[in-house]
């Protein structure tokens, strides 16, 4: 048998891409290749990218031009791209960068090994098809030893987008929206859980509106979000269920209650409102008031009181003035997110909002500073009141200290503690005893 041959994935993005580069590893693996950490020694090389902002979508030209030496040093070596950018970029990739081999969008991944054969007999491949069969059938399960596995995984439930927003190129690059059989992924989460997987985030551009087909013998149907996760609580060995991402008009009422009902459901909510602007919203195609989501969101809390939510933002968005901006700061003040995150407009050829007046950089700049001024602030206040309340914390890894491990908090807080190791990827019991920059202390109680 010959050496296996060595795979580099450098990944970029959301979670979504965590999770497709996992399976892509696996479906190389099938082909004789095995990961390596390090670039120098790789015989292929696949970038799975991110188009959601300019910035993002260059950082792959620079890599590219970063891996020419390897290139010229190592004919032999193949150069991939996988992702977004793969998808909306195409052909024009290669054209840009012709020592590029492969070009794979990330509904044909599951082509990968076709495709790794086609060049290593020397000719490029470029696959950016939307194909009819289901990728995720064939597509091997993540992998991996259990000794190895992270107590934490991703499960993608949904994928795809229709909700058009004006700004975004989601729908374009991972197309519409798709969710698979619950069967499949009930299946895949115990499989994940006997491989030590503790706590499971189900992924999804707009997971709460997941409707997939309901096993036979669980009396069928299309499952809501909320049933898929009321069916995964009962998996035993999987402690906690998060989600994300989710869409306000997808909020059910189904989920809103789960939220009150499922212990293993974490008190954590990402749900992007991105302005606090009506009329922005609408130019946004957001499909929503500020008003609507401040209600939703009283709903919430209603049913979970200690929930925290999470949000994107963005600034600048075409027409966006000066008093549209103060509704956004406004609906911040009002939400008190738990985190959240904010960006600047970055106009996406091909969509909607592209071709429509940029407020100025200079504007948009100073737009995020003050709105990330009032994020940081109340997300150091809520990370502060934690001090001295009792929670459990998932224990994911070693520290940085002698004696030190790190883990999770039900809101997704760092919490370092005294442990030994043998408690990695257990639910421990702790006090909070101190507030850090970026973590808490933490004590076992
Ligand atoms: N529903 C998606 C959102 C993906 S994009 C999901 O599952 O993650 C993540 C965030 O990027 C969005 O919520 C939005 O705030 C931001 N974003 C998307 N397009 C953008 C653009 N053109 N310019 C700036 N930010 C953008
Ligand atoms: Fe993009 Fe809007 Fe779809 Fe989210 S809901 S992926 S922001 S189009
Ligand atoms: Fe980026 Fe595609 Fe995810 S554009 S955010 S990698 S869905």
């Amino acid at each position: 048998m010959s050496a296996p041959k060595k795979l580099f994935v450098k990944t970029y993005g959301c979670q979504m891409n965590v999770y497709d580069s996992e399976r892509m590893v696996g479906a190389l693996g099938a082909s004789g290749y095995e990961q390596t950490q390090d670039a120098s020694e790789a015989d292929m090389i696949l970038l799975n990218t991110c188009h959601i902002r300019e910035k993002a979508a260059e950082k792959v030209y620079s890599e590219l031009g970063r891996l020419r030496p390897l290139k010229d040093a190592k004919p032999d070596l193949k150069i991939g791209v996988a992702g977004c950018v793969a998808q909306a970029e195409g052909e024009e990739i290669i054209r840009r960068q012709p020592m590029v081999d492969l070009v794979v969008g990330p509904q044909a991944y599951h082509r990968l090994p076709a495709m790794e054969a086609k060049v290593r007999a020397g000719q490029t491949a470029l696959d950016t098809d939307f194909p009819e069969e289901d990728k995720f059938d064939h597509l091997p399960a993540p992998r991996g030893p259990k000794a190895s596995r992270a107590p934490t995984a991703f499960l993608t439930v949904q994928e795809g987008c229709d909700k058009f927003c004006a700004f975004c190129v989601v729908p374009y690059t991972r197309g519409a929206e798709v969710s698979r059989p619950a069967a499949r992924l009930l299946a895949e989460a115990r499989d994940l859980v006997e491989r030590g997987v503790a706590e499971l985030t189900l992924l999804g551009q707009n997971v709460n509106g997941y409707h997939g087909a309901g096993p036979a013998e669980l009396g069928g149907g299309d499952w809501t979000l909320a049933r898929l996760v009321r069916e995964l609580a009962k998996i035993d060995g999987l402690q906690r269920i998060r989600y994300t991402t989710s869409h306000p008009n997808d909020m059910t009422d189904d989920l809103i209650a789960a939220h009150g009902e499922i212990d293993k459901l974490m008190p954590y909510l990402h749900l992007p409102v991105q302005s606090g602007s009506d009329r922005i919203l609408a130019g946004m195609n957001r499909r929503h008031t500020a008003e609507e989501y401040l209600r939703l969101i009283e709903r919430i809390r209603d049913a979970r009181p200690d929930i925290a939510m999470s949000g994107d933002f963005i600034v600048g968005f075409p027409g966006e003035t000066e008093e549209d901006f103060a509704d956004t700061i406004a609906l911040c003040e009002q939400v008190r997110y738990g985190s959240a995150f904010s960006f600047k407009y970055s106009p996406r050829p091909g969509t909607p909002a592209a071709g429509r007046d940029f407020v100025g950089d200079d504007v948009a700049s100073d737009r995020l500073a003050r709105l990330q001024a009032v994020i940081t602030d109340h997300q150091r206040s809520f990370q502060n009141a934690q001090v001295g309340k009792r929670m459990s914390v998932l224990v994911e890894k070693v520290g940085r200290e002698a004696g030190q491990m790190i883990g999770k908090t039900p809101w997704l807080h760092a919490a370092h503690l005294d442990a030994p190791e043998q408690v990695r990827g257990k639910l421990v019991e702790v006090e909070i005893i101190g507030s850090n920059t970026n973590s808490l202390s933490a004590r076992a109680i």
